[in-house]
C-alpha cells in the first residue's frame, strides 16, 4: 500500500483501518449509532468525542452497520485518495438504505467541512453533513434528519476543544489511549487541506488534560499519546481562559507550554508513558527536547515530517525551514538523546520536483537514519495554496517511481535501524497478543518499535512493562526473548 492514509499522528496498527465501536451493552440505549473513521488519529479521537455526545442523547454503539438506526462516517480529505474510499463506502450504504430508508447516514470530518451541502447534492442518501468543530449540534441535528430535513453544520469555531467531553474509549486495548490538546492549524503547508477543514489552531484548557490522563492512568491505562496537528505550538495561558469564564482557570497560575504540560502529563506516574504527535521540525524547541531526556517515562521518539529534502521544494511547500535546519534539529535531538528513534512524512512528486529534487530528499532520508516513514505522492487538493499557485505537473508514472524509490530506501533503512538492536534490552510495554500467535504477546520500546516475544507460560498481563533482548528482527518488528 503506497498511500498510507493518516494524519496527525501515525499507529501503524491502525493506518487508514477503519473500525466499528461499540458500547458494553448498547440495548441499554433507545437506539443504535454505527460509527466508521479514516484518516489520521485526531479523527478517531473525535470519533470517541461523538461516540459521548450520542451516548448522551440515547445512541448506544454497535459494531453492526445493519441493526443502527444512524449510519456516520467520520472521514478523511488529505488525499483524493482518501476521499474515493469514502465515496465507495457510501455506494455500499445506499444499497442498505434501499432496504432500510428510515437508518440516517451521516458525513463528518474534514470531508464534510471541505465540500458542506455539496455534498447533499452530489450523495442523495446523506442526511447529515457534520464539520470537525460542529459535533455538539449532532442531537439536534439528528431530530432534524429524523422528521424529513437534512441536517448541515460546517461552522468552524476558534474556541471549540471539546475540553468538558470525556471521550468513550472505542475498540480501545485497555493500555493506550489518544488524548487531544489542540485542534486545528496554522501553518498553511501549501500543499495541505487541514487549515481548511480543520480550522485555526487552539489550545485545550490544561487541567481538563490531565484529569483525563489521570483517569485514564487510574483506571488502568499506561500509555497515552497527546494529540494536535502541531502540538508544540501548544499554548494554554489561564489568565485568557478566566476572561473567557472557563472554570478551571486559575489566573495566578502561569502559562502551559507545551514542555510544561508534557512534564505535568509525565509527573502523574512514572508507569504512565506519554508519547506526543505531530511536531512540527520549526516548532519542536529545546526546552521540549530536555523536558523529554529528563522524564524516563517521556518516549524516546519523535514523528518530524520532513516532507522533501530540497530546499527549492521546502520553500514551495511554505515549510519555513531549510534541509540544513531540520538536519541540525535531527543532531541536536541525537545529541540530548541518542536512542532516540526519528520517524518522518515524505511526499514524492510536488509541484515542479525535479530528478535533482527527489536525490535531496533521498539524500537527507540517508543522513536522518529514520527509523521509520509514511511516504504519499503527491495529491493536488482543491482550495490549497499549491493548487491556487502552482501546476501538478509531475506525471504520474514519475511520482510512482519517485515514491518507489523512496519507499525502498526506507525498507533499507528500517530494517538496518532494527538490525541495530540485535542483542539489546528494551523495557516494553505490552499492548496485548501479538497477531499472529495469542502464545506471544506484543509490545513497543519507547522508540515506538513493535516488538514480540514469547510468554513462555508466564503470568504477565497486558499493561504490564517487562524487559525484552532481541534476538532477531524484519524491518517492521523486533523479535526478542523476555528476560
Ligand atoms: N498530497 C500528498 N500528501 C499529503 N500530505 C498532506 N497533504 C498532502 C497532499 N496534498 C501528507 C504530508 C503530511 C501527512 C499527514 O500527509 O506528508 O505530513
Ligand atoms: Fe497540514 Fe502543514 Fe498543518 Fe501539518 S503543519 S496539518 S502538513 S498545514
Amino acid at each position: 500500500m503506497l498511500d498510507l492514509m493518516r494524519h496527525a499522528t501515525h499507529d501503524e496498527n491502525r493506518q487508514g483501518e477503519s473500525f466499528a465501536p461499540f458500547a458494553e451493552d448498547p440495548n441499554e440505549y433507545g437506539k443504535k449509532f454505527y460509527i466508521e473513521s479514516y484518516g489520521c488519529q485526531m479523527n478517531f479521537a473525535d470519533s470517541e468525542i461523538v461516540a459521548s455526545i450520542l451516548n448522551e442523547s440515547g445512541f448506544g454503539a454497535t459494531r453492526n452497520y445493519e441493526e443502527a438506526d444512524l449510519v456516520l462516517l467520520n472521514t478523511c480529505s488529505i488525499r483524493e485518495k482518501a476521499e474515493q474510499t469514502v465515496r465507495k463506502r457510501l455506494t455500499e450504504f445506499r444499497k442498505m438504505k434501499k432496504q432500510r430508508p428510515g437508518v440516517l447516514v451521516g458525513v463528518l470530518g474534514c470531508m464534510a467541512e471541505r465540500l458542506k451541502s455539496k455534498f447533499l447534492e452530489e450523495e442523495q442518501l446523506v442526511d447529515l453533513v457534520v464539520g470537525p468543530d460542529a459535533y455538539r449540534s449532532l442531537p439536534g441535528l439528528i431530530v432534524e434528519a429524523e422528521e424529513g430535513q437534512k441536517g448541515v453544520n460546517v461552522l468552524l469555531s476558534r474556541e471549540e476543544t471539546y475540553a468538558d467531553i470525556s471521550p468513550v474509549r472505542l475498540e480501545s486495548n485497555g493500555v493506550s489511549a489518544f488524548v487531544s490538546i489542540m485542534r486545528g492549524c496554522n501553518n498553511m503547508c501549501s500543499f495541505c487541506v487541514v487549515p481548511f477543514t480543520r480550522g485555526r489552531e487552539r489550545s485545550r484548557d490544561a487541567e481538563s488534560i490531565i484529569k483525563e490522563c489521570e483517569a485514564l492512568f487510574n483506571s488502568g491505562y499506561r500509555e497515552v499519546t497527546l494529540l494536535g496537528q502541531n502540538v508544540d505550538s501548544y499554548y494554554w495561558d489561564p489568565l485568557q481562559a478566566v476572561q473567557s469564564q472557563n472554570n478551571n482557570a486559575n489566573p495566578a497560575q502561569d502559562a502551559v507550554t507545551f514542555a510544561k504540560l508534557l512534564e505535568r502529563v509525565a509527573r502523574i506516574s512514572p508507569l504512565l508513558r506519554v508519547r506526543f504527535s505531530t511536531s512540527h521540525p520549526k516548532d519542536i524547541t529545546d526546552e521540549v527536547l530536555l523536558t523529554m531526556s529528563r522524564h524516563e517515562n517521556i518516549c524516546k521518539y519523535i514523528h518530524l515530517p520532513v516532507q522533501s529534502g530540497s530546499n527549492r521544494i521546502l520553500q514551495l511547500m511554505n515549510r519555513t525551514y531549510t534541509r540544513e535546519w531540520y538536519l541540525a534539529k535531527v543532531n541536536r535531538i541525537k545529541e540530548l538523546m541518542p536512542d532516540c528513534g526519528i520517524s518522518s512524512d515524505i511526499i514524492a512528486g510536488f509541484c515542479t520536483e525535479t530528478d535533482e529534487d527527489h536525490l535531496d530528499t533521498l539524500n537527507l532520508m540517508e543522513s536522518c537514519g529514520y527509523d521509520m516513514s509514511y511516504m504519499f505522492f503527491y495529491s493536488e487538493r482543491p482550495g490549497t495554496l499549491a493548487q491556487r499557485r502552482y501546476k501538478d505537473d509531475i506525471p504520474e508514472s514519475v511520482k510512482k517511481k519517485r515514491l518507489d524509490e523512496i519507499v525502498k530506501l526506507q525498507n533499507r533503512l528500517s530494517l538496518k535501524s532494527n538490525q541495530s538492536d540485535l542483542g539489546k534490552t528494551f523495557k516494553v510495554l505490552i499492548e496485548g497478543d501479538s497477531k499472529k500467535s495469542d502464545g506471544d504477546w506484543m509490545g513497543r520500546s519507547t522508540q515506538n518499535k513493535v516488538v514480540v516475544f514469547s510468554k513462555n507460560g508466564s503470568n504477565h498481563k497486558k499493561g504490564d512493562y517487562v524487559h525484552v533482548k532481541v534476538t532477531s528482527c524484519t524491518g517492521a518488528t523486533l523479535l526478542g526473548e523476555m528476560i
